[in-house]
């Protein structure tokens, strides 16, 4: 059997799900093992990642999300992947690297998913935006939002006047209101439901991987995770 990095050569793998969850450790993690094993490797995060995914990624900072409609900020969403996807993965993964791709389509069914945009439109918008590039796997991270709080160490908001009606308001960490505050138990409730169910609307494979346990054994359970999709007809 060849060894699970050299089957990673080539192949497009995103981690996504709830904030806090740990996957940018996750991400550190198999991107050095991938070095390790000399198996060339791009680094992607969405959205963002080219210098119009940027400037959109600034949009969707720098307002007020009560402001915006959530078909605005989904094709938003849409637009900066589009733009990624053209210019950062499918170049990456024509020269046969492998691409480890911070969150991607799955957290637009998730996160606008739970802001009540309806998941079938979303992926629809996807083909358009990202046309055949989908992920050979995706990895959600799960932890109960409760849990993910406590690591990051933001507090829950409770909603406030000029947070939308579901809750949001700033999207990112980095804006000047948080998100995190913004939104309340609620959403994120929503949203880790959402990313548990989206093998069942997805069209590539998901697996959900429980990251409540320490480092060592969410890693190991990630790489049992890639192995076991890697292995299935079609992808070896
Ligand atoms: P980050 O935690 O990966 O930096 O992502 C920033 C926030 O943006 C996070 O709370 C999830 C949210 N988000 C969406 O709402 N929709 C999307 O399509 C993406 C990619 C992220």
């Amino acid at each position: 059997m060849v060894p699970l990095p050299e089957r990673l050569r080539g192949k497009f793998i995103v981690f996504d799900g709830p904030d806090g969850g740990g996957k940018s450790t996750q991400i550190e993690r198999v991107v050095r093992l991938l070095d390790g094993h000399g198996v060339p490797v791009a680094r992607a995060k969405d959205p963002g990642g080219t210098p119009i995914g940027d400037r959109i990624r600034h949009v969707l900072l720098d307002f007020d999300l009560s402001e915006m409609d959530v078909r605005c900020e989904t094709l938003l969403f849409m637009a900066s992947r589009a733009q990624l996807v053209g210019r950062v993965i499918e170049p990456a993964l024509r020269r046969g690297e492998a691409v480890i791709c911070d969150r991607f389509v799955s957290a637009t069914c998730a996160y606008q998913g739970a802001a009540g945009y309806d998941m079938g439109q979303i992926i629809e918008l996807a083909r358009f935006a990202i046309g055949r590039t989908w992920p050979d796997v995706t990895i959600v991270v799960d932890v109960p939002p409760e849990l993910g709080f406590q690591r990051t160490g933001r507090p829950v908001g409770a909603g406030r006047s000029s947070v939308r009606e579901n809750g949001q308001r700033m999207i990112f960490h980095d804006a000047h209101v948080d998100a995190m505050e913004a939104r309340p138990l609620a959403f994120h409730r929503r949203v880790r439901t959402l990313f548990t169910e989206l093998g069942n609307v997805y069209p590539r494979p998901v697996r959900v991987v429980d990251g409540t346990a320490d480092v060592e054994v969410v890693h190991q359970r990630v790489l049992e995770a890639l192995d076991s999709v890697l292995s299935t007809a079609g992808l070896e």
